[in-house]
C-alpha cells in the first residue's frame, strides 16, 4: 500500500498524483500494520454502570476565572478532554492559550505551556505583559514528541498546551514536521496520554486565511472539543465557537476583548457591534442575531448600484452568499424591487458573521433602503423569510426583546407572536412581504 504525505489518503499502487487531495509526487510505500490482523488474546474487563460514569465526569470538570471561557467550554475543562483551538494566525490563540493555562493554575492544579513556535524568551515576555506570574504555569520550549510526553508525566501537569500542533514531530511518523500524517501521529500519541493520566490538553492549530487547511481539520474528529477562534485585525472583540463538543451541547460562544494586557471576557455585549453607526443612513438596518443562547444586536449595510452590464454583481462579507441570493430573489419576486439591473453589496458591520436565519428580514429590509433610498433609522427588524413570501417568527424572541428593551430601543418591526404583545408595546407586525413594502411606503409619505 502507499500512503498520501498530503491527506493520508491510501492507494493500491504508486502513481505521480494523489487520486484524492490531487497533489504531485506525494504518495510514499507505507508499513504494514500487522497488529490489526490478530484476532485472539483479548480479555473480559469491567464495566460501569451509566450513572457512576456520570458522577465521575461531573467531578472532572474544572471552572475557569474567565466566565467566556467556561462558558464555551460547557462549565469548565474536563479532565482527560482534548480540546482543538484553531484560528487565524495572529488573532489571539497563544494569548489564549497561556491566560487559559494560568486560569487552570489558580486551581491549584499544575498547568504546562509547550511552546514550538516561540523561543521561552518570547513567552516569557508575552508572560509579563499578561501579568501571568503564577508559581504552577510551567513552560518548556519543546518540539520532540517524546520529549513532550515525558516532560509532561516528570512535571505532573494536569492540563497542557502544545502550541502548535503542526510544530511537533514524532520520531515514529517519518516524514517532516507539518506533513498531515505526522500532524495525526502526534495528535493521537497526545490524546492517548491524555485519556491514559486524565489530563486535559489543548492542542493549537492553524487556519489559512483562505479558511480551511486540512491539517486541523483531520484532528477535528479525533478531539473532544473543537473551538474557533474568529474576529478581525484591526477590530478588539474576538469570538471563541465551540463547533464540537462531546460533553456539551455546541453552538454556544464566548466574547472577548484583545487588550493591550490579554483578553478580557466582554460578558453583556449591548452596542458594541454598532457603534458609530448613523441612523439617517439608507441601507443600514438593525437586528438582532443569537450566537448560541446569546442575543446581539447588529448592523446589516447594503449598497445597490445600477449596472447596465448583463450580470449584476452580488457580493457579501459576513452573510452566507446562499443567503444573499435568496432574499434578492425574494425582493425582485415580491417586493418588485427589480434588482436584476442592480448591483447588490451587503455587509455585516464590525466583521462579523452571521448565518442565522432570524435576520432575513433585517437582510429584506436592508436592501429595500438601499434600492428605495429610504432610511429606517432605529427600527429593530425581526423575523425569517420563506419562500412563499410569508414572513416567519423567529425562535428565541424574549431573549431577543429583552436585550432591545434593556438598549431602549422603541421601533421593532416583526410577525405577530403572542410573546412579543406582552413584552412589547410599539411593535409593527408584518406577515408579509406586501406589508412590509406597505409599511415602508407608509413611512416615507
Ligand atoms: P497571538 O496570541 O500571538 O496570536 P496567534 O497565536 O493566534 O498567532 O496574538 C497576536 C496578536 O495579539 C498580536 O498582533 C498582538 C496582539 N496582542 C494584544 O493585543 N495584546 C496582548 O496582550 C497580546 C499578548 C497580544
Ligand atoms: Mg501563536
Amino acid at each position: 500500500m502507499y500512503i498520501c504525505t498530503e491527506c493520508g489518503a491510501l492507494s493500491a499502487k504508486w502513481q505521480g498524483k494523489c487520486f484524492s487531495c490531487g497533489s504531485w509526487g506525494t504518495l510514499e510505500p507505507r508499513e504494514s500494520d500487522e497488529t490489526s490482523a490478530k484476532t485472539s488474546g483479548g480479555k473480559a474487563r469491567a464495566t460501569h454502570a451509566l450513572s457512576e460514569t456520570q458522577m465521575i465526569s461531573e467531578a472532572h470538570r474544572s471552572a475557569l476565572e474567565s466566565a467566556e471561557l467556561s462558558r464555551v467550554l460547557g462549565g469548565g475543562v474536563v479532565a482527560g478532554g482534548v480540546i482543538l483551538l484553531s484560528g487565524e494566525p495572529g488573532i489571539g490563540k497563544s494569548t489564549l492559550s497561556l491566560q487559559m493555562a494560568a486560569w487552570y493554575a489558580q486551581s491549584e492544579n499544575p498547568a504546562l505551556y509547550v511552546t514550538a513556535e516561540e523561543t521561552l524568551w518570547q513567552l516569557s515576555e508575552r508572560a509579563k505583559r499578561l501579568g501571568i506570574a503564577a508559581a504552577n504555569v510551567h513552560a518548556a520550549a519543546l518540539s520532540d514528541l517524546d520529549d513532550i510526553i515525558e516532560t509532561a508525566r516528570e512535571s505532573g501537569a494536569r492540563l497542557i498546551i502544545i502550541d502548535s500542533v503542526s510544530m511537533i514531530t514524532s520520531r515514529e511518523a517519518s516524514w517532516g514536521a507539518g506533513s498531515i500524517v505526522q500532524i495525526r501521529a502526534v495528535a493521537e500519541r497526545l490524546i492517548h496520554y491524555a485519556k491514559q493520566t486524565g489530563t486535559s490538553i489543548v492542542l493549537v492549530g492553524h487556519v489559512t486565511k483562505d479558511g480551511a487547511v486540512s491539517g486541523p481539520k483531520i484532528l477535528e474528529h479525533l478531539v473532544d472539543t473543537v473551538l474557533f477562534f474568529e474576529g478581525v485585525r484591526y477590530e478588539n472583540y474576538r469570538i471563541l465557537r465551540a463547533l464540537k463538543n462531546r460533553f456539551w451541547p455546541t453552538d454556544e460562544i464566548g466574547l472577548f476583548r484583545m487588550e493591550a494586557w490579554g483578553l478580557r471576557d466582554m460578558p453583556n455585549p449591548g452596542i458594541e457591534f454598532v457603534k458609530h453607526r448613523d441612523a439617517s443612513l439608507t441601507g443600514s438596518v438593525l437586528t438582532v442575531a443569537m450566537e448560541g443562547t446569546r442575543p446581539l444586536l447588529v448592523e446589516i449595510e447594503a449598497l445597490t448600484t445600477y449596472t447596465k452590464f448583463g450580470y449584476p454583481k452580488r457580493s457579501s462579507r459576513g452573510i452566507p452568499q446562499g443567503k444573499l441570493d435568496l432574499v434578492i430573489a425574494i425582493a425582485n419576486r415580491y417586493a418588485e424591487a427589480k434588482l436584476d439591473s442592480y448591483d447588490v453589496y451587503v455587509n455585516i458591520s464590525r466583521g462579523l458573521s452571521v448565518a442565522e436565519p432570524g435576520i432575513d428580514l433585517a437582510l429584506l429590509a436592508a436592501i429595500l433602503s438601499a434600492r428605495w433610498k429610504y432610511s429606517l433609522g432605529n427600527a429593530v427588524f425581526l423575523g425569517e423569510l420563506s419562500l412563499t413570501g410569508t414572513i416567519r417568527p423567529v425562535p428565541s424572541l424574549p431573549e431577543r426583546l429583552k436585550l432591545l428593551k434593556d438598549l431602549a430601543f422603541e421601533t421593532i418591526v416583526l410577525p405577530k407572536e403572542s410573546e412579543s404583545k406582552k413584552i412589547w408595546k410599539h411593535a409593527q407586525h408584518v406577515w408579509n412581504i406586501e406589508e412590509l413594502v406597505a409599511l415602508f411606503w407608509s413611512k416615507k409619505s
